[in-house]
Parts: structure tokens; C-alpha cells; sequence
């Protein structure tokens, strides 16, 4: 007899195996199946997806890393302090990469054992319905068997788009699984595409010593960022010397002895050859839903690819959810953890709700860039009458402390009612600054009432609290 469950989740990234958690916690018997596309051969499913094994995780690993060196080479004599021969060993930084994966993604299997969730090890797709619920194949490597299940969650994730003429073979070709796995810094490094993995990694590698160009399609960058941060990360990107052509167009890229060539023609229609190391290909990404047979439960994807979904992600099979990068909106890990937790709350007869407006964005660049809520340019297109305040880190005794003192925080605001409409950091710990914003925003906060809320001193978050008096142009340091 086929097992059943109350609630299967197909895939255990953070939107899945999120899921999987908060249903077990409300009581449903719960099973989540993975067939891992980060599997080594011979060894049982890695759990985390994208996020834990080729994506968030390793990639802030190694942004760490590159900035602790390039702190210790260009801004500890700054300190007075005195380190010679500093050096990286890129294999070492490599391994407390893994070690970080392998425990982070150990830790989701060890939260599947406290909440005796069911894995099941293997790849998920529909097989139709009947009175016990959905049929579900899955299909591992000791064959297949069939489950099934009251209600399914897919949570299938993402992969990274391919440029037709340019073969990834994830080695002097990569997209985000080869460019996380370099042996050594490449000494010249090319990127197509200055989105958010284009900027991250390329300044990873620019940070440990690469000379790094990008180039991109369009006539700028950063487009979906307010519009002065993306001018001010423009000015920092090129002074750090990160090479970033816009409105190129990418011809054929070919292996060469030495690495890779890449032809392109610029913004004036001259064309140009680029000789690099290496080349990562970051143009976007596009959701998993090959073999998971949606037309055996009338389910079909829409035109990009995606599987569509009402504002609480339920399909059009009543009892089928989908969530995380396989649903429209933003690609982001905690958007695809909170659509998880929704779901399972929801299916528990609760009433949860996300507010897609207060959920904050932040690219890992130097110096990180954040934001939450509404640009200038997204109201202005709204015709809605908004005030903003603006407060540089520069007149910050704790960021001047800290030897980063770059960027500023925008806080937008409406023009009669004071509610905060954005918040827009680019600055040191923008990460986690940022946080306050979106909690401002959750509570329909006003600018005032940040304004009048008592900061710690000497911080980073002064800053906000500034940004906040300045839409009133009552800023106390400037
Ligand atoms: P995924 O994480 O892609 O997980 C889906 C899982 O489903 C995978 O494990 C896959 O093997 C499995 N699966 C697929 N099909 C099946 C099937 N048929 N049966 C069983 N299992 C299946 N987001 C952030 O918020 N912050 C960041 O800093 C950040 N950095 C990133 C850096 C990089 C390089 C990349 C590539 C992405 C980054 N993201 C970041 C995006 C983030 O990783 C994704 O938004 C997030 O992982 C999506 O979660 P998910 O659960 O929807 O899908
Ligand atoms: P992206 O959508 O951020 O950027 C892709 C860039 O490539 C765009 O600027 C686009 O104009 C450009 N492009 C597309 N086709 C091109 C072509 N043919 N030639 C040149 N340029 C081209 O996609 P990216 O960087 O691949 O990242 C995918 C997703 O992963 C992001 O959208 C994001 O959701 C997620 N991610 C999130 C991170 C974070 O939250 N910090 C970090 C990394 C990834």
C-alpha cells in the first residue's frame, strides 16, 4: 500500500523544507522530497537548495572572506597597523566555504529528524489524483515508488538561465555553481550580466585580485534600486575598479588555449573582443518545473515558465500550492521561507498574509546595498506626492570609526500622511539596517515615528534615525 501523508512538499530548499517545518508544527504528517540537484554522486540528497548549496550561503562565504582580505591589504594601515605578506590561499577559503554548506545543510536534515518529517529521497512528479488524494512518483536512485497526499506544496526552486551560443561548462564557462568553485582568483575575469550575481561575485573576485569586466545589455544597471542609489553604486563600483560595460550586445563566445574569448559589440556599435580567465554567465534564472507532469492534475505553466498562483499560492487544483523561485515575484530565499510558513499556516485554517511591499532586498556588494518598499522613480510613475530625507555615513562617528564611511540612507515618506513608502540604504551593513525599515513599514510606521525612536550611540543605525528627521529637515549632525 502507497504511504500517505497529509502534506507533501516536493523539494527541500528554504521554501520547501520552511514549509515542511511549520506543517509539522502545526500537526500535519509531513513528507518532503528532494533529489537534490547538488548531489554528489553515491551520497544521500543535500538538503537547502539553491540557497544552502550554490547560491546565499556559499557566496556570503566568500564575500567574507574576499573582504577580510581586501581589508587587511588596503585598509589596516589606515589603523596604524602593520601586515606584511598577506596572502590568500583560494583552497583554503574553499574549504570553510564547504564546511559552512555541509553543516548548514546537516543542520535542515537534523530539523527534519526533531519534527519527524519524511524524507524521501528522489525526484517528485504527479501522477493524478484519486479518493486517498494526489499521487505522487518518486524517483530515486533505488527506483520509484508511489506516495500520496491530501495537499502538495511545490517548492521545485530555480536554476540559472543559459545564453543559446554560449555552452556552461562550469568550468572556464560558469554560471552560479562554477563561479562559487574556483581553485584560485582568476587573474582576469569576464561576467555577463550586472545583476545581483554579476555584482556580488564579480566583486569577489575583483576584491581578491581579478581584473573584472561585465558586461551588460541594458543602458543601465541595478534598474529595479532606487535610482540614486544605483548612481552612487555606479561612481563606488568604478573607483574600486570594476569594469562594467552597459548596452552591449554578446556575440559568440569561443574556449581558447588561455581561457575564454568573448566577442561583443558596445553601446556605439563597435565590436570588441574580451580575453578572460574565466567567464560567469549571469542573466537571470528560470523556475524548475520540467518533469513534474503538472497536466496529470490540470495544472500548466504560464508563458516564462512560472506556475501560477493566487496571492495566498494556491493553483487552480484545489489543494495544490506552489511557492519560493517556481512562483511569480521576487527570487529571494526569505520571500520563498515566508510563502512556505503561509502556506502551512493557511492549510491549518489560520489567516496569514505577506505583505510583498515590506519585504526588503539586499545585494552583498561593497558597500551593500538595501531597500524595502517604493523608489522615488516607482511614485513619481504613481503620481503620488512623497517627501524624502537623506543622511550620509560620513557624518556617522561610528562608520567613520569603522573605516566605512561610504553611501548614504533615504527614507521616503508620503508628502501628507508621513508613512514611510521606502527606505533606501547603500552602506556598510545595509543587511541588517535594512531590517528596521521593513519593520517600520509592517507597522505602517511613520517617518516621525522612527524619528522619535531613541537609537543607540555610537551606531550605524543613527544613520537611519537621521535619514528619518531629515524629511522634516530637522537632521542633527549636518
Ligand atoms: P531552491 O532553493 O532552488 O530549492 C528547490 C529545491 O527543489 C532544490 O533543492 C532542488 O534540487 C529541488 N527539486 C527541484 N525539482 C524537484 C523535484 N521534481 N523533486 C524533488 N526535488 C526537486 N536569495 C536571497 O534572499 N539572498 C541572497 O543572498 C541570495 N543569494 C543568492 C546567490 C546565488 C548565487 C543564487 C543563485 C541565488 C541567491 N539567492 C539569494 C536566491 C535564493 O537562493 C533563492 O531565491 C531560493 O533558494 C529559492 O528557494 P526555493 O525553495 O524556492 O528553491
Ligand atoms: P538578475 O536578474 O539579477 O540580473 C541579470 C542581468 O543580466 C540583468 O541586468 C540583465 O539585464 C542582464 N542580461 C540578461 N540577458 C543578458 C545578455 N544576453 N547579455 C548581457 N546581459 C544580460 O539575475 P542574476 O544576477 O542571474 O541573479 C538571479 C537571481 O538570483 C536574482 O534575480 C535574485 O533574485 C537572486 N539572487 C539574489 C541575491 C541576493 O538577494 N543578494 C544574490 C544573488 C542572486
Amino acid at each position: 500500500m502507497s504511504k500517505q501523508f497529509d502534506v507533501l512538499v516536493i523539494g527541500a530548499g528554504p521554501g520547501g523544507y520552511i514549509a515542511a517545518i511549520r506543517a509539522a508544527q502545526l500537526g500535519f504528517s509531513v513528507a518532503c522530497c528532494e533529489f537534490s540537484a547538488y548531489d554528489d554522486p553515491g551520497e544521500e540528497p543535500r538538503l537547502g537548495g539553491t540557497c544552502l548549496n550554490a547560491g546565499c550561503i556559499p557566496l556570503k562565504a566568500l564575500v567574507a572572506s574576499s573582504e577580510a582580505y581586501e581589508k587587511a591589504v588596503r585598509h589596516l594601515p589606515d589603523h596604524g597597523i602593520t601586515a606584511d605578506g598577506i596572502s590568500i590561499d583560494v583552497t583554503k577559503m574553499q574549504k570553510r566555504k564547504e564546511a559552512i554548506v555541509t553543516k548548514m545543510t546537516a543542520g535542515v536534515k537534523f530539523l527534519f529528524r526533531k519534527n519527524k518529517i519524511t524524507l524521501l529521497k528522489g525526484r517528485g512528479s504527479f501522477a493524478g489524483k484519486n479518493d486517498a488524494g494526489y499521487r505522487i512518483i518518486i524517483s530515486g536512485k533505488d527506483g520509484e515508488e508511489e506516495v500520496l497526499a491530501q495537499k502538495v506544496i511545490v517548492a521545485t526552486g530555480s536554476k540559472a538561465r543559459h545564453i543559446p551560443n554560449i555552452a556552461v561548462d562550469n568550468v572556464a564557462i560558469c554560471d552560479n555553481e562554477g563561479a562559487l568553485k574556483f581553485t584560485e582568483a582568476p587573474k582576469k575575469l569576464g561576467v555577463i550580466g550586472a545583476g545581483v550575481i554579476g555584482l556580488e561575485v564579480g566583486s569577489v573576485w575583483r576584491r581578491l585580485g581579478a581584473e573584472v569586466t561585465i558586461l551588460e545589455v541594458m543602458p543601465s544597471f541595478l534598474g529595479a534600486a532606487d535610482e540614486s542609489i544605483s548612481r552612487e553604486a555606479s561612481k563606488l563600483f568604478l573607483k574600486q575598479g570594476l569594469h562594467i560595460k552597459l548596452g552591449v550586445k554578446i556575440g559568440q563566445a569561443k574556449l581558447t588555449k588561455d581561457g575564454v574569448s568573448i566577442a561583443y559589440t558596445d553601446d556605439q556599435g563597435s565590436e570588441h573582443t574580451l580575453e578572460c580567465d574565466k567567464l560567469i554567465v549571469s542573466v537571470g534564472r528560470i523556475p524548475n518545473t520540467d518533469k513534474l507532469n503538472l497536466e496529470a492534475v490540470g495544472l500548466q505553466t504560464d508563458e516564462r515558465g512560472y506556475i501560477p498562483v493566487n496571492d495566498h499560492c494556491a493553483t487552480t487544483a484545489p489543494g495544490v500550492y506552489a511557492i519560493g523561485d517556481v512562483v511569480r515575484g521576487p527570487m529571494l530565499a526569505h520571500k520563498a521561507e515566508d510563502e512556505g510558513v503561509m502556506v502551512a499556516e493557511l492549510l491549518a485554517g489560520q489567516k496569514p498574509h505577506i505583505d510583498y511591499n515590506s519585504m526588503p532586498w539586499v545585494i552583498y556588494t561593497t558597500p551593500e546595498i538595501a531597500w524595502v518598499g517604493k523608489t522615488e522613480q516607482q511614485l513619481r510613475s504613481e503620481g503620488r506626492d512623497y517627501k524624502t530625507g537623506q543622511f550620509p555615513f560620513a557624518a556617522n562617528g561610528r562608520a567613520l570609526g569603522l573605516g566605512d564611511s561610504e553611501g548614504f540612507i533615504k527614507m521616503v515618506a508620503d508628502a501628507e500622511t508621513d508613512e514611510i513608502l521606502g527606505v533606501h540604504i547603500i552602506g556598510a551593513s545595509a543587511s541588517d539596517l535594512i531590517a528596521e525599515g521593513a519593520l517600520a513599514m509592517e507597522f505602517r510606521a511613520s517617518s516621525e515615528d522612527v524619528a522619535r525612536t531613541c537609537h543607540p550611540h555610537p551606531s550605524l543605525s543613527e544613520v537611519m534615525r537621521e535619514a528619518a528627521l531629515a524629511i522634516d529637515k530637522r537632521a542633527l549632525n549636518m
